[in-house]
């Protein structure tokens, strides 16, 4: 069989650890003439096809030029890859040097597949980020606003330089599990956290998988929900923002993918759960100065991104980086200062009163205002029909609003 552009369809063999897969695989072997690749994937050939073998070390470009040459020449080329050649891998540049009718692919699971396998995860709704050739920061960015990726690391930036960038970056809480020399004798699957990712010694050869703990199934589980009934989040008498009022204040918050948020007053700590969840690359932080109400806010916010911090505010804001974005429950005029200070450039405050005078003040401060009136369907005794019950009325203001000149 020829192949497009001359020569004999140039074949490229996946391995994973000490496996390629499938019959065609193997048959793709033993038809070569020479099998190229790195040391590390060589070792793994079969003894009756190891005297083939072809060490390359250098740029991707000269082992390709290399195969040309020996193609022109009518021999059997098989090139060997790591895992899926197709994902992340010598088949873009390949087919771009040969065309694509030229190769003859025959691909071993990814690395990443594996790594989902080990640990026992589906990945349709994940996010695969690589850091070969390029900066770690340049990685980090990509990963911090999604909640489930795997990163692949590269031989120069090792899983626990990737841990230490995401903890310089502020990365949020995750669950961290480390897949390295799938496949290998010595594959090792590590569970750990930021800190444990970024204190470890790994081997570079690995996939690195990240959970924002809590967070949102985008595929099989709920929907995108907010505003969630009150009764979901433990709360003192009627202390929890009204769920039509905390999806209203959600909305005006427009949650960037990154950042910081503080939930001032937090309580429950209602709107910080639900701004974690629907915004996992967001680092939140709930502040709450009532001993009782922190109890039930730590009990709350089990399983989710979300910081808690004990303590009165402003002053315990000063242990907390710069917010993008603010919400307060409430609480004096002096707090809604001390936020507006601390708001990072383009940054949003939303706060919600149920005190007129308070209410008025804040929506001179921020710009902007709306009146939340809910009232509620409930049952009109035994009958089955319904009558409306009336929640307290408030207040939700929010900005700095922008000025003409402002594209925001
Ligand atoms: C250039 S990418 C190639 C990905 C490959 N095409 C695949 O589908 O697995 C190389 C990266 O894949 C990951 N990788 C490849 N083989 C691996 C293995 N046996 N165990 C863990 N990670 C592996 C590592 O992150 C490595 O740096």
């Amino acid at each position: 069989m020829r192949a497009e552009g001359g020569g004999p369809p140039l074949a490229i063999v996946g391995f994973l650890g000490d496996e390629s897969f499938g019959r065609a695989a193997a048959a793709a072997l033993r038809a070569a003439d020479v099998v190229m690749g790195i040391g590390r994937l060589l070792d793994a050939l079969p003894a009756d096809v190891a005297g083939k073998r072809i060490e390359v070390a250098g740029p991707l470009a000269e082992t390709l030029e290399l195969a040309a040459e020996r193609r022109a020449l009518g021999e059997r080329i098989c090139l060997l890859a790591s895992g899926d050649p197709g994902f992340f891998g010598i088949v873009r540049v390949a087919s771009a040097r040969f065309g694509a009718g030229a190769l003859e692919v025959h691909p071993a699971p990814s690395s990443v597949a594996m790594a989902f396998a080990r640990a026992g995860l589906h990945w349709d709704d994940a996010v695969v980020v690589s850091a070969h050739g390029r900066p770690l920061a340049a990685a980090v960015e990509e990963v911090l606003p999604w909640p489930k990726v795997a990163v692949l690391t590269a031989p120069d930036q090792p899983p626990e330089a990737l841990g230490r960038a995401l903890l310089d970056a502020g990365c949020g809480p995750r669950r961290v599990t480390v897949c390295a020399r799938l496949g290998h004798d010595d594959e090792a699957v590590t569970r750990t956290d930021l800190d444990g990712l970024a204190a470890g010694a790994f081997a570079p050869l690995a996939v690195v998988l990240l959970e924002v703990p809590g967070a949102l199934d985008a595929s099989g589980g709920p929907t995108l929900a907010w505003g969630l009934p009150d009764h979901r989040y433990a709360h003192r008498a009627g202390m929890v923002t009204k769920a039509e009022v905390r999806a209203v204040a959600l909305g005006k918050l427009a949650l960037p993918g990154t950042g910081v948020l503080w939930d001032v007053g937090a309580g429950s700590g209602s709107v910080a759960v639900e701004c974690s969840r629907l915004a996992p690359g967001l680092r939140v932080f709930a502040v709450e100065r009532r001993p009782d109400d922190v109890e039930r806010l730590r009990e709350n916010t089990i399983g989710t991104g979300v910081v808690v911090v004990d303590g009165e505010a402003p002053d315990v804001l000063a242990g907390l980086p710069d917010p993008d974005r603010v919400f307060l429950g409430g609480g004096g005029l002096n707090v809604l200062e001390s936020v507006l200070d601390r708001l990072r450039p383009g940054g949003l405050v939303v706060a919600t009163y149920v005190a007129l005078d308070r209410a008025a003040a804040a929506a001179t401060r921020l710009g902007s205002m709306v009146h939340v009136a809910v009232s509620r369907g409930v049952p009109l005794g035994g009958s089955g029909a319904l009558r409306l019950a009336a929640e307290n009325p408030v207040f939700v203001c929010w900005g700095p609003t922008p000025g003409p000149d402002d594209a925001r």
